[in-house]
């Protein structure tokens, strides 16, 4: 299946006051819109980037896009910006994103390709935390209330045929978002859990305050015996070598000390009180499916991984040249930059168990944040 994503980034940001649109200003030291653009490119989900640019911000905005990005011409509303945008969609599934929201999580990403595959249309959204009420000359003309009301953010994704289908028919009508023209012309869209993190960058003080969210350590530490007519797999990739680590699991001595790291900066346990090595269900597990899982454990209790860092300890097999594998590897399991993941290899001089060939250690700290 094949994922497009429009980035609708063509406004004036007026309300943010800067006298230029806010995208291309300044966020913790990155341009707001290069932070949306690398949320989703660092997912690894998506095949297609179409950015939408206002002809005003063209000199400034098009050095900033890849070479990979589509770049069309906006228009004067939101919803003639994307009707333009959809024209160059040739995904399956289509994301559509405001520029101006750089904060969301791969795993949010993820979530709406789902929903959209399975059911034609979602939208990203959070319950309400305040009353919503209307004004009037000053006043509240009338409550609207709180209760099964959401504030409704993007990515809103879609099946291509069906919101190419939705906007063909509305003309030169202007909907607040596409979830908006998806009801209108096709049918109700699903409600995908959004997230708090995903604020849009609307007023000033919304770039006053940077995001600081909660940061977390943890450390982990495994070891494997060396064996014969055994697989050396090492953060998920095959290492040719006479011998390999045995284990119950694939004994991916790595991806094991990544783990622990991560569940420990959680204080959720380690690997052995999740996966035992006593379970079946492990036996020959894939260390790289075990993380994903471990993933998912933390994100339960609101944290992402945002770097790692490991040192293999082995006498032999040589591991320099298979470092990059290894590390793009982690990071695409991980769901982060390759940047973020530092993987180093030493031998121990000859000394000790792995000195005399009879193991291989590994060690990894990890970072993770507070998503919300
Ligand atoms: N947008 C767009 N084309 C327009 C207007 C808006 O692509 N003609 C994009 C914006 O760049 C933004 C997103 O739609 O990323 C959401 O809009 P909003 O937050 O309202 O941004 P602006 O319209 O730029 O801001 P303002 O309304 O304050 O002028
Ligand atoms: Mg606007």
């Amino acid at each position: 299946m094949k994922v497009s994503v429009i980035i609708a980034a063509a406004g004036k940001g007026e309300r943010a006051g800067f006298q230029k649109n806010k995208l291309l200003t300044d966020y913790g030291g990155e341009y707001v819109i290069s932070r949306t653009l690398a949320a989703f490119t660092k997912s690894g989900l998506i095949d297609e980037l179409i950015v939408a640019y206002s002809p005003n911000d063209k000199d400034e905005l098009l050095p900033l896009l890849g070479e990979e990005v589509i770049a069309v011409q906006g228009g004067s509303t939101r919803t003639k910006s994307v009707m333009r945008a959809l024209e160059q969609v040739t995904g399956d599934v289509v994301l559509i994103h405001d520029g101006a929201r750089p904060f969301l999580s791969c795993e949010l990403i993820k979530r709406c390709i789902d929903a959209a595959a399975e059911h034609g249309g979602a939208i990203a959204a959070i319950p309400c935390r305040d009353t919503v009420c209307a004004e009037r000359n000053g006043k509240v003309d009338y409550y609207v209330g709180k209760s099964g009301l959401y504030s409704v953010q993007t990515p809103q994704a879609f099946q291509t045929k069906l919101i190419k289908l939705a906007y063909s028919m509305a003309g030169d009508r202007t909907f607040n978002d596409d979830g908006e023209v998806y009801k209108e012309y096709i049918g109700e869209p699903y409600v995908v859990q959004g997230e708090t993190r995903n604020i849009k960058l609307t007023y000033k003080e919304d770039f006053a305050a940077p995001f600081s969210p909660e940061v977390r350590t943890g450390v982990g530490f495994d070891c494997h015996r060396l064996v014969a007519d055994r697989k050396l797999i090492l953060g998920g990739v095959e290492i040719p070598f006479e011998k390999g680590l045995l284990g119950h699991s694939d004994a991916d001595v790595l991806t094991h000390a990544v783990m622990d790291a991560i569940l420990s900066a959680a204080a959720l346990r380690d690997i052995g009180y999740h996966f035992p090595d006593t379970d079946p269900r492990f036996k020959g597990a894939n260390s790289i499916e075990l993380l994903t899982r471990v993933l998912a454990l933390i994100g339960e209790q609101g944290y992402s991984v945002s770097s790692v860092s490991a040192t293999i300890l082995a006498q032999k097999p040589k591991l320099a040249g298979y470092i990059p594998q290894i590390t793009q590897s982690l990071a695409n399991a991980l769901c982060i930059p390759l940047k973020n993941v530092g993987i180093g290899a030493t031998t121990t001089e000859g000394l000790g168990f792995v000195g005399r060939e009879e193991g291989i250690c590994a060690h990894a700290t990890a970072v993770i944040i507070a998503k919300h």
